[in-house]
């Protein structure tokens, strides 16, 4: 495993420019992200050199600017795959309405938009635009659409904006997106580590056509997924059925049942240094599934459950096993429950949250009280993506900390 202090920042910048007033301070985000020894190639959409020309992007980036896909000689030079592959980070700012738009549908109209599709990168947004843009549904929805998706916002702030109205929409400085871009969390701290996390509910067949399932929507594990894999992590992520699309760069397998969840875990844990078990797994399932459809014969019908296997309790038994995560919904008593279930299936780090009815499952925003042996971090209400990234942070540092706790073999004797 690569040590985390060793990973550099990223050197390797792609920083798109979209249509706006906020584009010439994109300049100065430039200049401040070379002093800190970035390589920034600069790409900009046709209605972004209506603002700044593409002149004034070579001169402070020191290399040509792209503007077309349809560039022959800059895509023999090097093509919009090739640059989606040469970013280690791509960074949009100012991101427009519009473009926020076409990339939360997907689009590949243009150079940015299609470099955004094609990269494995983090791609972050700078947003900038009228109050009222911002403010609309639409681009709410869109902004949400793109979090579920682990892009990640910079801003907007709120002040004076060009238009002379006043409210949020102000792109960042180019000083706020630079420490955002220069931040710890982007050192990569789980830079190599090799990660197995479970997401989603399970289904447990009753007969051909129903099954027994949960409220989960997986957005929480796929969240914590995409932050890890920001977070420089080789991320395995085993879903149940959910419907949401797989982050990029992150390995992607498919299960139903808690037995499947149980084999495909088992059988990702070699080399495996962290397990999440974020899944919510079913505890129970019925003793045997009807080979046909159950008929309603009578008014009465009993289920007959048996316990599904615990996968969190197995990968923590095993004798090389992974610094182990497990989450913990609670209805009641959260603190006392969960702490309860680190000590019982003996985790590494514990992440529980309050559910009820109008809590936790398929909503946007969460909150969670991460527990270990030793020590407690409460993280507010904020969307999943935040969250994730700040649970990431806290893992990393547990992560590391155990490493290093860890007492070292003795030398073997000659
Ligand atoms: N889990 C698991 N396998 C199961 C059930 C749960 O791996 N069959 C994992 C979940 O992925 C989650 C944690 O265990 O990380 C949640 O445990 P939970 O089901 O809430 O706890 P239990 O120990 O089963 O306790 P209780 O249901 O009594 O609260």
């Amino acid at each position: 495993m690569i040590e985390a202090a060793s990973q550099p920042s990223p050197r390797r910048i792609l920083l798109g420019v979209t249509g706006g007033i906020a584009a010439y301070k994109a300049a100065e985000l430039v200049r401040r992200l070379r002093e800190r020894g970035a390589e920034v190639q600069v790409v900009m959409t046709a209605a972004a050199t209506r603002f700044v020309t593409p002149l004034t992007f070579q001169a402070v980036s020191g290399r040509p600017v792209r503007t077309d896909l349809w560039d022959d000689a800059a895509e023999a030079a090097m093509g919009h795959i090739e640059l989606a592959r040469w970013a280690e980070l791509v960074l949009v700012a100012p991101a427009s309405a519009d473009f926020l738009a076409r990339l939360a549908t997907g689009r590949a109209d243009d150079l940015l938009a299609t470099t955004c599709l094609a990269t494995v990168a983090p791609v972050w947004l700078a947003p900038a635009m009228n109050r009222s843009m911002w403010a609309n549904a639409a681009t709410q929805a869109n902004v949400a659409t793109l979090g579920d998706r682990g892009v990640r916002l910079l801003g907007p702030a709120s002040g004076e904006q060009a238009c002379g109205e006043t409210g949020e929409g102000r792109m960042l400085e180019a000083e706020e997106i630079c420490a955002a871009v220069y931040a710890t969390e982007l050192q990569r701290p789980l830079a190599g580590v090799r990660l197995v996390i479970t997401a989603g509910p399970t289904r447990e067949p009753l007969d051909p056509v129903r099954f027994i399932s949960n409220r989960s929507s997986g957005k929480m594990g796929f969240a914590v997924a995409a932050a890890a894999r920001d977070a420089g992590a080789v991320v395995t992520l085993i879903s149940g059925p959910v419907a949401l699309p797989t982050p990029p760069g992150v390995r992607r397998v498919d299960v139903e049942t808690a037995a499947q969840m149980y084999q495909e875990v088992h059988a990702a844990m070699a080399g495996a240094d962290v397990y999440i078990g974020a899944a919510a797994v079913a505890d129970y399932r019925p003793t045997c599934c009807a080979s046909n459809k159950i008929k309603k014969t009578s008014d009465r019908l009993d289920l007959s459950l048996e316990r599904a296997p615990d996968i969190l309790a197995s990968v923590a038994a095993l004798d090389r096993r992974p610094f182990t995560v497990g989450f913990a919904a609670e209805t009641t008593d959260v603190e006392r429950n969960a702490r309860d279930k680190l000590a019982r299936k003996r985790l590494d780090l514990i992440a529980a949250n309050e559910v009820g009815s109008d809590r936790a499952f398929d909503r946007e925003d969460n909150a969670l009280l991460l527990l270990w042996p030793d020590g407690r971090r409460e993280l507010s209400l904020q969307s999943k993506a935040d969250l994730a990234r700040e649970f990431i942070a806290v893992l990393a540092e547990r992560y590391h900390e155990t490493r290093r706790a860890r007492p070292k073999l003795a030398p073997v004797a000659s």
